[in-house]
């Protein structure tokens, strides 16, 4: 069967086409190579001995999207990465965030809505949720007013697609609400290639390790948290990759009892900054230079979730510990430092 994934070479679509390959999926990545290179073409043959069909095409080009479908009339799914994620860019470029991440959602959906039958998997993010009043996070939690233009991408885009499928049955759809990904896949064949300086966690984490950077601040030692950092979701980006697998399988078994659906995609575990870096310390045995500076504006203090649903009605459930993940991710940093040395 033949599956699109779009920023299949990115970070979380690489490790989906991955697990998409190993299920006996055929797939096709479209990508615009703005955040990624054809090297993880390599990293993905590496693991699965397979090369996934790969066309370079910006999906803002909407004659480019309706010439793809017309060439692949035989795709049954689609599962889309494609977005930029930045939250500190998306502040300043509010309308370059809506073109990439709006825009080409509507083109895709137009192109779907052609078809008998297709099914859509949408990336969307906790950060839908805002500061959310009850912990752990449920999917039924309000929708709070967004921070920030890529916020309110990932909330549009899901009011977007509800709207879409709500008129249009042919299309059944599935919003994975991500919690914080990280690490790579074991193998270290591919990861999460932040160009400049890292912005997340985690990749900050082990550049430290690796003394890319000298040292890294912690935002904010005052939340009145267990030790004064705040407390994220931290999941598997291979955990994270087969539960999309998983709800794509739903949707093409029509499992699924209504034609929009949403999942928080979590451990449910809240794990805190500072308890981050002593994972690193402990997978890594180094000692890690960091400081505890002023909070970062826009952050909240506590977000994890529920994943009762995922794992009662998706039957997926997170396997990998904080540890496992910040191993693969340390293995994965070594080797990327080792390569551009
Ligand atoms: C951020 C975005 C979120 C987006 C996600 C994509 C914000 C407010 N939220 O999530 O919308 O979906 O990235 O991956 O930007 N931290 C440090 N030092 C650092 C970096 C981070 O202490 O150098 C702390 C942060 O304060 C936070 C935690 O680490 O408490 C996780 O931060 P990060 O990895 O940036 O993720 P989020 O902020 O949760």
């Amino acid at each position: 069967m033949k599956i699109v994934v779009t920023g299949g070479l990115g970070f979380i679509g690489s490790h989906t086409t991955v697990e998409l390959q190993k299920k006996g999926f055929e797939v096709v990545i479209i990508d615009d190579l703005s955040n990624s290179t054809e090297k993880v073409l390599d990293g993905i043959v590496a693991i699965t001995g397979k090369r996934p069909e790969f066309e370079k095409i910006d999906l803002k080009e909407k004659s480019k999207v309706e010439d793809f479908f017309k060439r692949h009339q035989d795709i049954a799914g689609v599962i889309h990465f494609a977005a930029s994620k930045a939250v500190g860019e998306s502040v300043e470029k509010p309308l370059l965030y809506y073109e990439n991440n709006i825009g080409t959602l509507v083109y895709l959906l137009k192109e779907l809505s052609k078809k008998q039958r297709a099914s859509f998997i949408f990336s969307s993010s906790c950060t839908v949720y805002g500061q959310a009043d009850k912990m752990p996070i449920t999917e039924d939690a309000p929708v709070k007013a967004a921070e920030s233009p890529y916020g309110n991408t990932k909330q549009i885009g899901e009011e977007i697609i509800q709207e879409t499928c709500k008129v249009t049955p042919a299309i059944n759809a599935i919003a994975l609400r991500y919690f914080n990904p990280m690490g790579a896949h074991p193998s270290a064949e591919i990861g999460e290639l932040p160009i400049g300086v890292p912005q997340n966690l985690v990749p900050f984490v082990t550049q430290t390790g690796a003394g890319i950077r000298e040292q890294i601040s912690v935002f904010g030692g005052d939340y009145p948290t267990e030790d004064g950092t705040c407390i994220r979701d931290y999941i598997h980006v291979v955990d994270l990759a087969k539960a999309h697998v998983v709800a794509l399988e739903r949707l093409l078994d029509g499992k699924n009892e209504e034609n929009y659906e949403v999942f928080n995609v979590g451990t449910g575990k809240g794990s805190s900054v500072l308890e981050v870096i002593q994972s690193f310390e402990r997978v890594s045995g180094k000692k890690l230079n960091y400081k505890i500076v002023g909070r970062r504006p826009g952050d909240i203090m506590t977000a994890y979730a529920d994943t009762t649903k995922a794992n009662e009605v998706l039957g997926w459930k997170a396997e990998s510990s904080l540890d496992e993940a910040m191993k693969s991710a340390w293995l994965w940093e070594q080797r990327v430092r080792k390569e551009s040395v």
